[in-house]
């Protein structure tokens, strides 16, 4: 039974009709009560992607428990092994973080505390590909799952979940978690109820059947989560919003970019690639720059396409807004609070317009490959072969982590990766001889795109790929000294020319004098 499709609830109702099992409201208590629940050294598996839905009110709780422990004693004992769907906010990896309750974290975080924690090797931080993580953790490498805090919108009169704005892993952590805490959050649209799609395809390779989905906008699983009721432990009630970055306004190197992209889509319909009015589901990846592009397709002539990715985030709703998009599957809704609110303003059109997906469905690889999805990814660096870093500055310090683009990047039909041709004002190329941190292989690089053109990669050997990047998307303060690099490289031969003791000296150089320019 749904709430929002009875006339019973409302999203005006008060936090406590959001619950209306009524097993469910007997155990209804404070967030500090329900922390008091979670050992200190637990494992504890959180809901949560893309700042989008994690549980607001207990992490808070447990934080303040350490600190008042250390108060009281002069330390805590609060160190928590941490997983979840990808990144949290503030209210939940950042207020742990800044107690200092985090002992390890996987698959991926976006807090600027934890990060430092992460660089400074205070906190063990395990990146895993986002469509694998659940079943590693079903498989044990994670060790037991002692408790999982899930955000939820609502809880229907049968004891259903419906979910808030991202699924993420929430399924799969209620499967295997010890006990369960459910944070019921009002503030989450109680109207988007009928827009997730709760798909399990369990069991190992041998037991495993083919995931019957065919078209990104059809509906395999049930619209609810499920908890049998003895594992919850307590609920507690909240109405907090999310926390999802809000973006920069699309710049002229974006503006650039989404141009690219689009007279590439037009040069594969034209090579028979790609079907003229629908051309093939798109990703579009995480960050300023996927959001930016993105929001740049408004322009574009095309109507009604499909967009088979991980996040909806501002940008796909602008262009489901502009008709660009007709339908976009995902597993989170992360917006920031301003177009959260528009979307809540008039939820009923774009629950026709979305639908979200556990993430072992939205980045499954057989999936996006059989879908046929173009796979639009930012990158932090790209060395001349096409080996893409999506990770870790200068070689070393993480920025957020793999995320989905290796799910996306790898089995994508198309897999393009996009960023302006420096950083920090012209001071790093973001073409480099070799990458110091390579998540893509030059194997999974299909396209490079930056402002200053793109660099079709497709069947062309290394050295053909290392003049094609040099010449299409290098900036041109860059240009020279990569193609004497690449000259005086392949004078020495190999198949993949390289001069080691200078390729990493363009981060050595950035070291020393803050610029990778020849000096
Ligand atoms: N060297 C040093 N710093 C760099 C850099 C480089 N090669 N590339 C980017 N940066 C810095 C930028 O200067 C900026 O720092 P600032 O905020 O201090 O100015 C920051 O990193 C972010 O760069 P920006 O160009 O705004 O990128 P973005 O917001 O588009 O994010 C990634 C780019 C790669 C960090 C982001 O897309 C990411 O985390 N990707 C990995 C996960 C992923 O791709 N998931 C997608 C699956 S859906």
């Amino acid at each position: 039974m749904s709430l929002s499709h009875t006339s019973s609830v409302s999203d005006t109702q008060s936090q406590n009709d959001r619950v209306l099992g009524p097993r469910f409201r007997e155990k209804i208590t404070s967030a500090k009560a329900a922390a008091r629940l979670v050992q200190p050294a637990a494992t504890v598996g959180l809901s949560g992607f893309g700042g989008a839905n994690h549980p607001k009110a207990v992490p808070p709780a447990i934080a303040r428990l350490a600190d008042e422990q250390r108060a009281r004693e002069g330390h805590h004992d609060y160190r928590l092994g941490l997983l979840t769907g990808a990144s949290t906010a503030r209210g939940a990896d950042g207020v742990l973080a800044d107690a200092g309750a985090i002992a390890w974290r996987v698959p991926y975080n976006a807090d600027a505390e934890l990060r430092r924690q992460i660089n400074d090797l205070e906190v063990d931080y395990v990146e895993v590909h986002l469509s694998r993580l659940a079943q590693q953790v079903r498989e044990g490498y994670f060790g037991r799952m002692h408790t999982a805090i899930v955000e939820v919108a609502g809880i229907t009169a049968d004891g259903e979940l419906i979910p808030g704005s991202s699924l993420g892993n929430n399924q799969a952590w209620l499967d295997e978690a010890d006990q369960v805490i459910l944070e019921v959050n009002s503030w989450q649209p109680i109207e988007l109820d009928g827009a997730h799609d709760v798909y399990q395809n369990l069991g190992l390779p041998l037991n495993g059947t083919p995931i019957p989905l065919k078209h990104v906008n059809q509906h395999i699983g049930s619209p609810h989560l499920h908890v049998p009721i003895e594992k919850v432990v307590a609920v507690v009630l909240t109405d907090l919003p999310d926390e999802s970055p809000a973006f920069t306004d699309p710049d002229a190197d974006s503006r650039a970019m989404a141009g690219i992209i689009l007279d590439f889509f037009e040069h594969e319909v034209k090579a028979g690639r790609m079907p003229a009015d629908t051309l093939l589901p798109l990703q579009s990846g995480v960050g300023n720059v996927a959001n930016a592009v993105l929001a740049s397709l408004a322009t574009s002539q095309y109507r009604g396409l499909n967009c088979y990715s991980e996040l909806i985030q501002d940008g796909m709703i602008d262009l489901i807004d502009s008709g660009v998009v007709g339908f976009a599957s995902a597993t989170a809704l992360a917006l920031s609070p301003a177009k959260f609110e528009q979307v809540k303003k008039n939820i009923g059109f774009y629950r026709d317009h979305i639908v979200l997906r556990p993430q072992e469905i939205s980045n499954n690889p057989e999936l996006i490959r059989r879908l046929g999805v173009v796979a639009m990814n930012s990158m932090v660096e790209a060395d001349i072969y096409g080996n893409v870093n999506s990770t870790h500055v200068n070689g070393t310090r993480v920025v957020n982590g793999l995320g989905g683009s290796g799910d996306y990047g790898r089995n994508g039909y198309l897999s393009v990766f996009m960023s302006p041709s420096t950083a920090k004002g012209g001071a790093i190329s973001k073409i480099v001889p070799f990458a110091a941190h390579i998540d893509h292989t030059e194997h999974d690089t299909q396209v490079l795109v930056t402002e200053r053109g793109l660099a079709d990669l497709r069947g062309l050997s290394p050295v053909r790929r290392a003049r094609t990047i040099i010449d299409n998307v290098a900036h041109p303060d860059y240009q020279g000294a990569l193609n004497d690099y690449l000259e005086r490289a392949r004078a020495k031969g190999g198949h993949v020319p390289h001069l080691f003791d200078e390729a990493f000296e363009w981060y050595a150089r950035f070291e020393r004098t803050g610029s990778m320019l020849p000096q």
